[in-house]
């Protein structure tokens, strides 16, 4: 990327965002509190992501008087989570963009080689020409984030953005190298992965955290 190309990854360093994710990073916070803080901050990262959706004008009438008032233009977004942690991210952002459309995509990491293997893809009718926000807490590697990107190119949406709370360094350098066209929003942008491909100081696995398993 050269110097004066603005970089695809934005961090959201709303005080509300960074409050709550400190919650959530702690090991003490309970799966009920987990939960209800992702919704919370989801939904407040939601506000920064659709910040560029299209508006267009149309006439209503106010109780007063007739006007040209601004309204969400177009075909419908399309959210996608990424099973099985993405569904958390998704139920916060669809508190504020209700009308969305949703697909899901799962994959699993293989332990050895940490490449994401594909089981499930299920995407509503239309998705060409729609915009895309992708949604998984975690952005680790990269390599689900990268695989789950690719297949959704070939359904040709206008626009893909992908939403996490934590992503590291390397999972950002890998997605942006295989969908520089992609933005990337996160809460934070930690330090790096362990040999678990675990992001550091991170907030451990975000599924367990999230449904209470082990
Ligand atoms: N997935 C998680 O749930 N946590 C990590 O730290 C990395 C990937």
């Amino acid at each position: 990327m050269s110097e004066s190309t603005p970089s695809t990854l934005h961090v959201i360093e709303h005080p509300l965002v960074q409050h709550k994710l400190t919650l959530m990073r702690n090991k003490n916070t309970s799966t009920n509190g987990f939960r209800r803080l992702l919704n919370e901050l989801s939904t407040l990262m939601a506000y920064e992501v659709t910040r560029d959706m299209p508006v267009q004008l149309v006439e209503i009438e106010t109780p007063m008087e007739t006007m040209q008032a601004p309204m969400i233009d177009g075909k419908k977004l399309v959210l996608v989570s990424i099973l099985r942690a993405g569904g958390g991210i998704l139920d916060g952002v669809l508190n504020i963009v209700p009308g969305a459309r949703v697909g899901h995509i799962g994959l699993y990491r293989d332990p050895d080689t940490l490449q994401a293997v594909e089981y499930y893809f299920k995407m509503p009718s239309e998705v060409a020409e729609r915009d895309l926000i992708v949604v998984d807490p975690m952005l680790a590697t990269g390599n689900s984030a990268v695989a789950a990107l690719t297949k959704l190119k070939q359904l040709q949406p206008r626009s893909i953005k992908f939403l996490c709370l934590l992503a590291a360094p390397q999972g950002v350098a890998t997605l942006q190298q295989a969908h520089p066209d992609v933005h990337i929003y996160t809460a934070a942008l930690d330090r790096e992965l362990d040999n678990h491909g675990y992001i550091l100081p991170g907030l451990g696995d975000a599924g367990d955290r999230i449904f209470g398993t082990k």
